[in-house]
């Protein structure tokens, strides 16, 4: 497993064909429209790389989209791969190891989440300023390459400051208003208990959801700048009266995209 990130990168800069992307997104569900804006776009499906896990959950495309934005250059992940797919964690960190080997210097991670904080409603947008992992699990485990980063590495400032700084100073020229919280990544697919929601906003999360954490902890592992936004699609078990449903989930990124959208291609004239 630990030479995979070899192997993406070498089919992924053959079919960029010498393009060399510095930004690298991963869109949440219902989030890949960001990716419109997008000039000169190159769409490399999942498919087309060997050995590349499939993306299987409705809202997540499954293909790389290279272009450039705000000139910058761009390689975007519409589909996600999430633990809950059966997907060993250490192919997420080789997803992102391949990522640094062609060049991304920085990575925007954008997920729908459940709120945990009442002062953060459904429809916001939250920065990630921190995280917790709950999934019981971590993408480093198993033999580590001390050449693609160290054995045990410091998560004191896995989200960037500046980044962040950056992201807060683009908000608040658009008139968009941007909460601030803590990510809190549960392994799924079940949505939360109500008592897991109450216990989960006492440990100090803000947003509860299932993906991100792993991409985060091998981004900072390979020295790669994180930035991350949460986009609230519904408040948690217990602090709304509904079910829960993935289609209120997808429903929801929709409606919110265009306010992130617009967020991300500002802070893209600024990175
Ligand atoms: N819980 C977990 N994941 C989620 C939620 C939630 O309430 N909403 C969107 N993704």
């Amino acid at each position: 497993m630990n030479s995979l990130c070899y192997h993406f990168a070498k089919q992924l800069s053959d079919k960029l064909s010498g393009f060399t992307p510095e930004i690298a997104m991963i869109l949440g569900s219902g989030l890949g429209s960001i990716t419109d804006n997008i000039n000169n776009k190159v769409v490399i499906q999942y498919s087309q790389i060997d050995q590349f896990p499939e993306s299987t959950v409705s809202g997540h495309s499954g293909q790389f989209i290279a272009g450039t934005l705000q000139g910058k250059k761009v390689l975007c992940m519409q589909g996600r791969i999430h633990l809950y797919e059966g997907h060993h964690p250490q192919i997420i960190n080789q997803i992102i190891k391949a990522f640094k080997l062609i060049g991304v210097q920085k990575l925007i991670v954008t997920n729908a989440a459940g709120s945990l904080n009442p002062n953060i409603p459904a429809g916001s947008i939250m920065l990630i300023t921190d995280h917790i992992n709950l999934s019981f699990t971590n993408p480093l485990i198993g033999p580590n390459n001390d050449d693609l980063g160290p054995r045990f590495p410091d998560m004191s400032k896995a989200y960037n400051l500046k980044l962040r700084e950056t992201a807060i100073l683009v908000a608040k020229e658009l008139g968009i208003t941007l909460h601030e919280g803590v990510y809190l990544m549960v392994s799924g697919p079940t949505f939360e208990t109500a008592a897991e929601v109450k216990s989960f906003g006492l440990l100090g999360g803000d947003a509860v959801g299932m993906s991100t954490v792993p991409e985060v902890i091998s981004a900072v592992h390979s020295g790669i700048d994180v930035l991350g936004f949460s986009v609230i699609t519904n408040m948690g078990t217990g602090l709304q009266q509904k079910p829960q449903s993935h289609e209120e989930t997808l429903s929801m990124a929709n409606q919110s995209t265009g306010n992130l959208t617009s967020l991300i291609q500002h802070i893209f004239e600024r990175i």
